[in-house]
């Protein structure tokens, strides 16, 4: 039920179900009605008392769409339920009521920045092959990296048959005396441990993974198992398709 007299766009907005331009689309597009009346004029007003729905559905009884940022700590599993009964990222979410779901995966030893969200048309965009979501990560690796080594990546390497697309790729530092080396790679694809297979194919073999940037989405202020609501203005810049990251130089 609606608490004082307001536009329909805006009692949809304010439910969290859309933004209110998107609110506007779904009156036109004749998926709201109130008391049980299809509605397609924008600004009706609506008051106490009236019942709005969605796509039949009252929106009270619909889930407000929300979107965090989680630092996953190593140890934990990328998924809703685990069958071993591991420790899963939303297991990390307690206070968070909603059927939230996280974009992509980590693996178990991976840490760094995971995105969960209830919103599966945001999440589609997102994981699309064509998506070109850049993810920054940094790789702990075994021997001394060198740039020649690296190059390969910058063009594609082949792994199970398929060729990876050119990804960014350079040495942060190394350890001579403990013969390891730290990578800083950028790929937009997402397939199975990715980036632990393509420097595996360089003869870097990953000790350990970090996820330093998904899109413009950093760490900053996010303690492993940590996490932090996304701002309307990054849910926005997402939803634009806006996933650039800032490069470092
Ligand atoms: N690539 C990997 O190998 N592992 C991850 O967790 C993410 C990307």
């Amino acid at each position: 039920m609606v608490s004082s007299n307001q536009r329909l766009q805006k009692v949809i907005a304010q439910a969290g179900l859309a933004s209110r331009r998107k609110a506007e689309t779904l009156i036109t597009d004749g998926r709201v009605s109130v008391n049980g009346q299809v509605v397609t004029t924008l600004g009706t007003q609506v008051g106490p008392g009236d019942q709005v729905s969605v796509d039949g559905v009252p929106i009270e009884g619909r889930e407000k769409l929300v979107y965090y940022l989680l630092n996953k700590p190593r140890g934990v599993v990328t998924t809703n339920h685990d069958e071993k009964a591991r420790a899963t990222v939303i297991d990390l979410l307690p206070e968070v009521t909603e059927r939230i779901y996280p974009v992509g995966r980590l693996d178990y030893d991976t840490t760094g920045a995971l995105l969960l969200t209830n919103d599966g048309t945001l999440a589609n965009q997102l994981m699309h092959p064509k998506g070109r979501v850049d993810k920054v990560y940094v790789a702990k690796v075994q021997g001394i990296a060198t740039e020649s080594q690296l190059q390969p990546l910058r063009s594609g390497v082949v792994l199970n048959g398929r060729k990876t697309a050119p990804a960014q790729a350079e040495v942060e530092r190394v350890d001579a005396g403990k013969k390891n080396s730290w990578v800083r790679i950028t790929i937009h694809e997402g397939r199975h441990h990715q980036v632990k297979e393509m420097l595996a194919k360089v003869g870097l073999p990953v000790q350990k993974l970090k996820r330093e940037r998904y899109a413009f989405l950093d760490l900053v202020g996010l303690q492993p198992g940590e996490f932090r609501s996304l701002s309307h203005q990054e849910v926005s810049r997402l939803k634009q398709g806006d996933y650039r990251t800032l490069r470092r130089k």
